[in-house]
């Protein structure tokens, strides 16, 4: 026995299915997770001491790489001087002001502890500010695992073959509209028949837990025109998208072409650390007590170790960050999509910016979560274990984007592209 399947048979005993968050478990693509002792820069190394080449990033926020030294350095020095306070602090402030140099339609920042409680609370705060309760959302978009938002939702619930889960009261699944993502006829609509009653829409503004799903030309700010006109809001989650994909996230991208109410923010706003964040109008956002009627709390809320990450990251996170991250995609894309083709795979590699994925065994446009569905998945799982075993640690899934960071150099993707052939030929083999 290896000392990772050791390992998760010790977890499995202790823990449900041995993690502490489902995708983990190698459910989509089998065998035992490697079970990480360490990580840096480019690199994570599992139980058995055995380095593999990251192209997780810890599901998006290691940008920088892993443990870069200023960023281990802000938090501890700030671990020195206390854990948790349950007060507020300056860094809070300055994290909030880094985020509105970047964002400046987050006027106002409230800090939580994930992504999962700043898109739920963005839900709360568009209810109480519209005295409405409906709420749309896009099938294999991925918004936390709040009632509300666990409704047809992408990456670890498709993964798991099951339409939403169990526990979640109807009532609650019954506020949520779930309408194909890239369709303006089906988007039309819903608010035609029910315009009148929404708080809001919820997007990936560009989707990447259904896979990559960039969205289509025109079709953001199509969710703005109807949503305006309707009276609800447009949230805009970029927790995932969120200060990677460019310095202003996928907004950026967008060169401020949408103006959404609230975002959402995550992953590499905390730098590795468990922090998250909401931000928009203050208008809105000061419906949020104390000032407002809208309850929202947390004890952790704005760690100070967090904030010190978050804080260290972005302000590492320069223009060269970008353009490196920009840069390993665009190289990395290109040979995986060159490998699979000369083995014979059809395939589809889709990209929002830094972020991509493939989709196997189809080679059309996946513009919605129905379309992703029709790839093979068990092409990917004969592929992920080629890569594997040769020291390249891909997401545990076919509908996640792959992760880059600064820290994949041209010899580290060397070893990624060297592994491709014999990884492609194993997809084949499984589709042929
Ligand atoms: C777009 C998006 N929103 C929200 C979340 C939830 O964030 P968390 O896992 O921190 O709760 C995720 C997590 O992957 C995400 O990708």
């Amino acid at each position: 026995m290896s000392g990772n399947e050791e390992a998760f048979a010790r977890a499995r005993a202790v823990i449900p299915g041995g993690v502490s968050s489902p995708v983990r478990a190698f459910g989509a693509v089998g065998g035992a997770p490697r079970f990480v002792t360490r990580a840096e820069g480019p690199y994570v190394y599992d139980v058995d001491d055995r380095q593999y080449v990251d192209l997780v990033g810890s599901w998006g926020p290691a940008l920088l790489g892993h443990a870069r030294p200023e960023v281990v350095e802000a938090v501890r020095v700030a671990a020195t001087k206390g854990l948790s306070f349950g007060a507020p602090t300056v860094a809070e402030v300055e994290l909030a002001e880094l985020v509105r140099d970047r964002v400046p339609l987050a006027e106002r920042v409230r800090f939580v502890s994930t992504g999962t409680e700043a898109c739920m609370t963005a839900v709360r705060l568009a209810r109480g500010a519209t005295g409405r309760d409906v709420i749309v959302k896009f099938a294999g978009c991925y918004h936390g695992h709040s009632d509300a938002l666990l409704a047809a939702a992408g990456s670890g619930v498709a993964t798991a073959g099951l339409p939403g889960s169990a526990g979640v009261p109807a009532a609650a699944a019954a506020q949520t509209l779930v309408v194909p993502y890239n369709d303006p006829d089906a988007l039309r609509e819903v608010f035609a028949a029910r315009g009148d009653e929404m708080a809001a829409v919820i997007t990936e503004p560009a989707a990447a837990n259904m896979g990559v799903v960039p969205p289509e030309p025109g079709f953001n700010l199509l969710l703005r025109e109807l949503t305006r006109d309707s009276g609800a809001l447009l949230i805009y989650d970029e927790v995932l998208t969120g200060f990677r994909v460019s310095r202003s996230g996928w907004w950026g991208l967008e060169q401020g072409q949408v103006a959404p109410d609230l975002f959402t923010f995550g992953k590499v706003v905390g730098g590795g650390m468990p922090l998250a964040a909401l931000g928009g109008r203050a208008d809105l956002m000061d419906l949020l007590a104390p000032v407002g009627p809208v309850y929202q709390a947390g004890t952790l809320s704005g760690n100070p170790l967090a904030t010190a990450a978050g804080i260290a990251t972005l302000r590492l996170a320069d223009q060269g960050v970008y353009e490196r991250v920009d840069a390993a995609a665009q190289t990395l894309g290109t040979h995986v999509s060159a490998a699979l083709a000369a083995a014979g795979v059809p395939h589809r590699l889709q990209r929002a910016g830094s972020l991509f994925s493939v989709f196997w065994g189809t080679d059309g446009p996946v513009r919605d979560y129905a379309t992703a569905q029709r790839q093979r998945t068990e092409a990917y799982t004969a592929f992920f274990h080629a890569m594997l075993d040769a020291g390249v640690a891909l997401p545990p899934s076919a509908y996640e984007a792959w992760f880059v960071s600064a820290t994949h150099d041209a010899d580290v993707l060397d070893r990624v592209v060297e592994a491709l052939p014999a990884a492609a030929a194993a997809a084949a083999r499984v589709l042929a």
